[in-house]
């Protein structure tokens, strides 16, 4: 039989409490208006202090899984990408795994910052397609809250929390066409977390100078992500034996309203067939794509048979874009 990887089912989870941009304003020298013009971010969600990654990982997983009408014991392998774990180890993936009651399953996470969604459905769509792994759970989850310094109005306003799954196997039309992923670790300084491991164990010097917390060449990485978005997606396109014009729907990586317009104009797009959330949620790393694309599902924008490019950039650098017919 001729498998074809695609997506059975997909869900989200965003944390109730809501923290606007007035919010900032009443904290650090920054306002409103500069957030909305250059980011195009209005609000985001943010954890409570009971939650973490895995909880709202779980949350979002038994949606997807309920979504492709299958049970928690069907599910094979979880893969969770996320650059705030709820510990260094045991993974993410593995208290999902317990949390969810997904007892048949392989468990690991996987470090690719915001393009770790993209990473992961590359990685199931292998188990998959080599027939190893009959349903894959992926899942996007973040609690970027917890690693941010609320000093620094330049990383501070942009990021938030939430998580969104999909689950992998079989589909009988479409499916994931191709994956394009690439990195560059020459920009390894763009943007970390630069303490916590081994280079910089915690200790005293690591917290009181905050390198807990990310750190972000925010010019730098607009740059690279302008470039790049348009790139990966022609790639993934190419890859796909598509022309740009066969394309009906973008759903991009959401970190800046401006780098998500500069990728519709590379791909000739009108920003009505380009999910955008960014306005609600922020930038929620590796959960960003997942959420945006359980949206534009769930609001009717995708339909089966459309040609979806899901597009995304990070820390790394990495970046990957992906084509899927959509068959839901
Ligand atoms: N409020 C008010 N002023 C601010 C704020 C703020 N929140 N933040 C920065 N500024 C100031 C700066 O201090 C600077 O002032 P100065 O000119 O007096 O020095 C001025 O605004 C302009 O700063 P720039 O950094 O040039 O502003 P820019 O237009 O580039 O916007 C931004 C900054 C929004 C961070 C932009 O560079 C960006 O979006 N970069 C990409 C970031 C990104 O996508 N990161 C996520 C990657 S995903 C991942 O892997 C986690």
């Amino acid at each position: 039989m001729n498998i074809k990887a695609g997506i059975l089912g997909v869900g989200s989870y965003l944390p109730t409490k809501v923290l606007d941009n007035f919010h900032f304003e009443k904290i650090m020298d920054t306002s409103d208006e500069w957030i909305k013009t250059r980011t195009g971010i209005s609000e985001r969600r943010v954890a409570s202090d009971e939650e973490t990654t895995s909880d709202l990982a779980s949350n979002s997983a038994l949606k997807a899984i309920e979504c492709a009408n299958l049970k928690p014991e069907d599910i094979d392998l979880i893969i969770v990408a996320t650059a705030t774990p709820d510990m260094v180890f045991p993974s993410t993936a593995c208290l999902v795994q317990e949390k969810i009651g997904a007892t048949n399953a392989a468990a690991f996470d996987i470090s690719a910052a915001c393009s770790g969604f993209i990473y992961g459905i590359t990685i199931a769509k292998q188990f998959v397609e080599n027939e190893m792994y009959k349903n894959v759970l992926v899942i996007g989850s973040e609690t970027l809250s917890r690693a941010l310094d609320y000093n620094d109005r330049s990383t501070s306003i942009l990021f938030g929390d939430g998580a969104g799954a999909v689950v992998i196997g079989n589909v009988s039309s479409g499916g994931i066409l191709s994956t394009h992923l690439g990195s560059d670790g020459k920009g390894k300084d763009f943007l970390s977390i630069p303490a916590g491991g081994s280079k910089q164990p915690a200790s005293i010097h690591t917290v009181e100078n905050n390198l807990h917390a990310i750190h972000m060449a925010g010019n730098d990485v607009y740059k690279f992500a302008v470039r790049i978005m348009g790139e990966a997606s022609l790639k993934a396109i190419e890859a796909a034996n598509l022309n740009k014009e066969n394309i009906d729907y973008l759903i991009p990586h959401q970190a800046n309203i401006r780098i998500i317009e500069a990728s519709a104009r590379r791909l000739k797009l009108p920003m009505d067939k380009v999910y955008i959330n960014l306005h609600r949620y922020g930038n929620m790393s590796a959960a960003s794509i997942p959420v945006a694309l359980d949206e534009a599902y769930r609001e009717g924008k995708i339909n089966k048979g459309d040609n979806v490019v899901l597009v995304g950039f990070g820390g790394g650098l990495t970046w990957g874009a992906c084509v899927i017919q959509w068959s839901l």
